[in-house]
């Protein structure tokens, strides 16, 4: 007798789409002629205009405190577009459009009269575009700013919690805070403003095609999820590798790393999305939940167990990609002694049924030989060869990797027969490629992720839990760290994979990195 299959259950009957409505609204920047403004967010909303995605009712406002005009800024608008590469499509009209509702105002992030100037012009504007008082507030300033901005801005009247029937939402730019303490104090000062649905905490890294497409790959997929767990997986591999050195910031990666800058953030999001249960849903709550809850289950890392599970290093001068370049204490801005790490890597484990016993092994680090993130699942050998050893030319076992970037993809790799008269065995690579399959660039992450702002969604963006639970995890490696200043650095060769220190942590357990 036939039989009808149940449907599958589908979490994805809404989220990660770019369907849903936006809103009019008004865009705050603060922070507006710094680099992050200029790099990413003025390209993005160039794009999002340029492909009709923002409400038609909208108007961009800059905020910063180097005095500038309206024209001016519009100036750096045109500018930030023409230099960026992350446009697709070179549109005059569209560019002119938004040209047109872009403003700019002038004032002290700590003083009292700029914000009510603000206030005042945001009146004027609205009025005049028709955004229904909607705003969004968007923080892309010195991350010690973000509490007094907030404070400001609800004292000129401009956020409150939950605003109706007119919204009011703030995005939050990383760093959040700089260890668990001030991470836990700024969203208890952000949270006497504005509501928790309110708030948006980017971590750009949600905001990508191929991040977001770990969810497609495990969830939309029948045949991946059996296998996904410590039945089946030995271990994991996340690397997030930078040829880049750090770009004219030295002042603040000195008082960042890349603890702070990286791990606790862009890798613990990748690791959190590899380790997730499904969700039941791509509602903001459903998936959220789940997403906190495999960090929360991380074997919390004790003072004691630092030196064992976290390794930490910094470049000396070297060459990359044929260039000489100098070492990180040789960086502007930088101490000529520093100790501030641009490589760490570490080894978790998650305490649960699915992962119990599997290492997630995690590195990053700058001046690397190249540009790289991938997470690769390294899968249990196969538990008896029938063929003799002879044969087997180079066994590679399976691994499925998931490239973040830049070659967007999934590879598996699998032990194949080598054609002719003997059974001899090679690793072989099965390939997907994004830009071979699809045929078209990526949108930016952040020209995603303000869409998602303005449609109100919160799905990928942080929740409080989800930031204070990846600092409790980075914390006492921090501590640690700090407290023993006794560490042999520079330890790596710009260009090079990171201090020896780091196979070390992967040879106590029998294993190696993986050569990218
Ligand atoms: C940022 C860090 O958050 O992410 C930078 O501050 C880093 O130091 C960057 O270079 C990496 O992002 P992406 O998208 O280039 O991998």
């Amino acid at each position: 007798m036939a039989t009808t299959a149940p449907p599958l259950v589908n979490p994805f009957r809404e989220g990660l789409s770019l369907e849903g409505a936006t809103q009019p609204v008004q865009l705050v920047i603060f922070g507006a002629s710094g680099d992050l403004t200029q790099r990413k967010l003025l390209p993005a909303i160039y794009n999002l205009c340029q492909a009709k995605l923002a409400p038609p009712a909208f108007s961009v406002i800059g905020f910063a405190r180097q005095p500038m005009t309206d024209d001016q800024f519009r100036k750096v608008l045109t500018d930030s577009v023409a230099a960026s590469s992350e446009v697709r499509v070179r549109d005059a009209a569209a560019l002119q459009q938004l040209v047109e509702c872009t403003h700019y105002v002038a004032g002290d992030f700590h003083d009292d009269a700029a914000y009510a100037t603000l206030r005042d012009a945001m009146q004027r504007y609205d009025r005049q575009y028709a955004t229904n008082g909607n705003r969004i507030f968007y923080t892309a300033t010195p991350a010690s700013l973000y509490g007094d901005i907030a404070a400001h801005l609800h004292g000129a009247g401009l956020v409150k919690p939950g605003e109706q029937p007119s919204f009011v939402r703030m995005i939050v730019e990383k760093p959040f805070g700089r260890d668990l303490a001030s991470a836990k104090a700024l969203n208890s000062e952000l949270l006497t403003y504005v509501g928790e649905d309110q708030i948006y905490r980017i971590d750009h890294y949600l905001g990508k095609e191929t991040v977001q497409n770990i969810l497609v790959l495990r969830f939309a997929n029948g045949i991946f999820e059996p296998i996904w767990n410590r039945r089946y997986v030995d271990s994991v591999q996340i690397t997030v590798a930078e040829s880049l050195g750090i770009e004219g910031r030295g002042s603040f990666y000195e008082e960042t790393g890349v603890v702070r800058d990286v791990i606790q953030n862009h890798a613990l999001q990748l690791m959190s999305l590899v380790g997730m249960e499904p969700p039941v849903s791509f509602d903001a709550h459903d998936f959220r939940d789940e997403k906190v809850r495999v960090v929360k289950a991380i074997h919390p890392v004790t003072p004691a167990d630092v030196a064992s599970v976290a390794v930490r290093g910094q470049y000396g001068p070297g060459s990359v990609a044929g260039d000489r370049v100098v070492g990180y204490r040789q960086e502007p801005g930088v101490d000529p002694n520093s100790i501030t790490p641009t490589y760490a890597a570490l080894r978790l484990v998650i305490d649960n049924w699915r992962w119990a016993g599997v290492p997630f092994y995690i590195r990053s680090g700058k001046r690397m030989p190249k540009r790289i993130t991938e997470i690769a699942m390294q899968f249990k050998e196969a538990p008896h060869l029938p063929f003799r050893k002879a044969e087997v030319e180079t066994p590679g076992g399976n691994v499925l990797a998931l490239q973040i970037q830049p070659d967007e993809g999934v590879t598996l790799h699998f032990d194949a027969k080598v054609p002719g008269p003997s059974m001899r065995i090679r690793a072989v690579e099965m390939d997907f490629n994004y830009g071979e399959t699809f045929g078209v660039s990526d949108a930016s992450p952040y020209e995603r992720l303000i869409l998602d702002c303005m449609k109100g969604d919160q799905t990928l963006f942080d929740r409080a839990d989800g930031v204070e639970a990846a600092w409790a995890i980075v914390d006492p490696i921090l501590t640690a760290w700090a407290s023993d200043k006794d560490v042999k650095f520079p330890n790596y060769d710009a260009g090079t994979w990171g201090p020896a220190v780091a196979d070390e942590l992967l040879a106590r357990d029998g294993r190696s990195w993986r050569r990218l």
